[in-house]
């Protein structure tokens, strides 16, 4: 029997934002690195800046206009652009979720599991009714700045993390 690679070469990226340019330039390449279908949950404390990392993100991928958590309409879509492909994105916040079954009655589940690219605030807030996702982020404040954690949880996300992380090595000479 093969030994399974992807547990052991699952990506666990950790990098310090010091300034808001930089959450702007990483969601810059991470967005580079995404793929249709991945499902993205966001964690941390409330000015965290999981709204801007996903600002950053969607306005590299070319979504003109502003971006701003869809606290009381918990769902917004986006349409983007993704190498030469468009890309449908959908944008939750949970944290007014009232309860789990309020994801399920919203049709919200009906978005996972396709090609559109789900990220999701505050999924803590759905419990089980949420699928598991490809790519973990934690965000958390760290002095004046933001640490940020990214763990893989699928083959998918870890191939979205080596791409990443591909695009933040900088070439040998
Ligand atoms: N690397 C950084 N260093 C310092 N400040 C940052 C950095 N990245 C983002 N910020 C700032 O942190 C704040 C983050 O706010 P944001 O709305 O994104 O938080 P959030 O995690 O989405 O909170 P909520 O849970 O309320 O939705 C913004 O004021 C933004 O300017
Ligand atoms: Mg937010």
């Amino acid at each position: 029997m093969q030994p399974n690679q992807t547990h052991l070469q699952a990506p666990h990226l950790q990098f310090h934002l010091p300034a808001e340019a930089d959450t702007v330039a990483f969601g810059a390449a991470f967005a580079r690195a995404l793929a249709p279908g991945l499902h993205i949950q966001l964690r941390g404390n409330l000015g965290a800046g999981k709204t801007a990392l996903t600002r950053a993100m969607l306005q590299a991928a070319g979504h003109r206009g502003p971006v701003r958590s869809p606290t009381y309409t918990l769902a917004e879509p986006y349409s983007v652009v993704i190498g030469n492909q468009r890309v449908d994105v959908v944008h939750f916040d949970l944290y007014r979720l009232a309860s789990p079954e309020e994801f399920l009655d919203a049709g919200f589940r009906e978005y996972f599991g396709n090609d559109t690219i789900c990220i999701v605030e505050w999924p803590e807030k759905a419990g089980p009714v949420l699928p598991s996702p490809d790519i973990m982020i934690l965000l958390s404040i760290a002095g004046q700045g933001r640490e940020i954690e990214l763990q893989a949880l699928s083959d998918q996300g870890m191939q979205c993390l080596n791409r990443l992380t591909a695009a933040l090595t900088p070439p040998t000479p």
